[in-house]
């Protein structure tokens, strides 16, 4: 990376935001019939439109200068060869493999993963028949109704989010359910509602060493054991990891133990054996269309010129409202009720890759890195947060995501779905001037001395960015599509801020102080010399309600 040139391109930009500052989005409408074309890029029947954002050809020009200036391109060529792109932990970042159906070899240390990476997906989907066939039971003999994935973070949030998406791909008749909290309430809440001799339990977890799994795992472990006796835990377990040692050792049989590999983050694990709760969920036929998602994405990015590539375009027009504008946060806003996992899962796959300080060097960032991810589906969301969206005083770009068409649900509920979805977009950029709005509540036949009360508190702004993903209908391919896209997107912003996004120091720390804080908290007494006043007071306090 050219450090100077990547500064220069920083300098063009701002330079740039404060031409065009002046100019409204609705403006560059009625100047450009064809704006709509000309911002808009697609893959397939996938759309992203990005023309409702502040932005103009020679914005994206001065963008893809930085894209340039930063390397872009050679950082995904070094993604894509396997390099040690995450150098804090000496390993490549090649989640591409697990979808790759170029026919050509991936090679980490000179070696093709490819033949393992098949294996493991046929093994996957070997045992996901047997199980939706019943062929597969548990130890009474039982035909498994209810399957229970026990992982947290990327262990849990893409096959969580996966699954509720795809769930019209599913059979009624098998249930996928989720544990992930230490919170002994969530795995009681699940179990309890089920029959130990009809459920089969995963434990996924890539270290097998992780608190809430191994406690949550623990517990489960005890429930099927204290219902069908000792010896029917093999029956009732499966585990992924890439420790296949530590998985042994908590006795799950050989033959129900799904491997993958540290070139894989926690975060991009889903397209692995992690899958193993939607394979069985949605089929490996489904997965495999779900996998060749990811393979399409990982086509567009690669050899699709920056000024169409999805991604890329997806990226540096985050950059340009994060470090150009300063909007500190991202809104994701499905308007699909199954899509209710999806800002969650995006928060991990954004906020735990790009939410650092430190340049790939270790010196300090010399710009703000990762925005701040939250979303809710729409329309629900439009009656919590949006009015801050509208009339708040921080501007928030979002991004919509909508299907052309239902999966199977009422096309009359769709229509109204996708009316909502547009009206917010529009509304966000329109926004409504003091003048429009005194007509109207003049038209209304409301006095002048009411009008000039209410008009202040009825004016938009406008002008509040948001771009849109539309696609033809929520299948496992255009999820597939839409996983890859954003992934890709977090990498390219990774490049342009010259950060590792694939290690996650930060969350350490509170794991290492957990470690310590946990035998005070556990022993009524304990000595609390050396914690800070605030953590032994809330001790000591918790200590006293116990007490009383
Ligand atoms: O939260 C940190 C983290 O390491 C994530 O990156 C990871 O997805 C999650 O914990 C779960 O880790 P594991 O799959 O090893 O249990």
């Amino acid at each position: 990376m050219d450090r100077n040139a990547v500064a220069a391109a920083f300098a063009a930009l701002e330079a740039h935001r404060v031409e065009i500052a002046s100019h409204r989005v609705t403006e560059l409408f009625t100047a450009d019939p064809g704006r709509f074309e000309a911002f808009t890029a697609r893959l397939d029947d996938l759309v992203y439109d990005y023309s409702k954002n502040r932005l103009t050809k020679a914005t994206l020009g001065h963008l893809f200068d930085l894209a340039r200036a930063a390397g872009v391109e050679r950082r995904r060529s070094a993604l894509f060869a396997g390099e040690k792109v995450n150098a804090t932990e000496g390993r490549p970042a090649l989640h591409m493999a697990l979808r790759n159906f170029s026919g050509k070899p991936v090679l980490v240390d000179g070696a093709d993963v490819m033949p393992d990476v098949l294996a493991e997906r046929r093994k996957v989907a070997a045992f996901a028949i047997k199980v939706r066939d019943g062929d597969i039971r548990g130890a009474r003999g039982d035909i498994f109704t209810d399957i229970v994935n026990i992982g947290i973070g990327g262990s849990d949030l893409g096959p969580a989010m996966a699954t509720r998406a795809l769930s019209p791909y599913g059979r009624p008749e098998l249930k996928t359910h989720f544990v992930s909290n230490v919170d002994g309430a969530d795995v009681a809440d699940v179990l309890g509602g089920l029959d130990p001799a009809r459920t089969l339990v995963i434990v996924s977890s890539k270290t097998f060493t992780t608190q809430e799994t191994m406690t949550n795992a623990a517990s489960a472990r005890a429930w099927v054991a204290s219902a069908l006796g000792e010896a029917a835990v093999g029956d009732h377990f499966a585990a992924v990891s890439t420790r296949l040692d530590k998985v042994a050792a908590f006795g799950v049989k050989p033959d129900r133990v799904f491997g993958f590999w540290d070139w894989v983050g926690g975060r991009y694990s889903l397209w692995s054996a992690i899958g193993l709760s939607l394979t069985i969920a949605i089929g490996p036929e489904n997965f495999e269309e779900f996998l060749r998602g990811g393979f399409d994405v990982d086509e567009h990015f690669q050899h699709t010129p920056l000024a169409q590539n999805i991604p890329v375009l997806m990226a540096l027009i985050g950059v340009w409202h994060r470090n150009i504008w300063g909007f500190a946060a991202q809104a994701v806003i499905p308007y699909d009720q199954r899509l209710l996992r999806f800002a969650a899962y995006l928060q991990q796959l954004d906020m735990e890759s790009n939410g650092k300080s430190v340049l790939r060097d270790g010196t300090p960032t010399p710009r703000a890195t990762g925005p701040i991810v939250f979303g809710e589906p729409g329309t629900n969301s439009q009656h919590a947060f949006f009015q801050l969206l509208h009339q708040g005083t921080e501007v928030t770009p979002v991004d919509f995501l909508i299907a052309a068409q239902p999966t199977d649900a009422d096309e009359h509920h769709h229509v109204l779905l996708v009316a909502n979805c547009l009206a917010q977009s529009e509304a966000l950029m329109r926004g409504r001037s003091e003048r429009e709005v005194r007509e109207i509540l003049k038209a209304q036949g409301l006095s002048a001395a009411r009008i000039d009360e209410l008009a202040p508190h009825k004016v938009f702004s406008g002008d509040r960015p948001s771009s849109t993903l539309l696609y033809r209908a929520l299948t496992p391919r255009a999820l597939g599509r839409i996983v890859a896209l954003y992934e890709h997107k977090v990498f390219v912003q990774s490049a342009i801020w010259d950060i590792n996004p694939f290690d996650q120091w930060g969350v350490e720390l509170g794991k290492e102080l957990c470690g310590r804080l946990g035998p005070l908290v556990a022993e009524a007494g304990a000595d609390l010399k050396g914690l800070d006043g605030s953590t032994a007071g809330l001790i000591s306090t918790r200590n006293a309600l116990l007490a009383t």
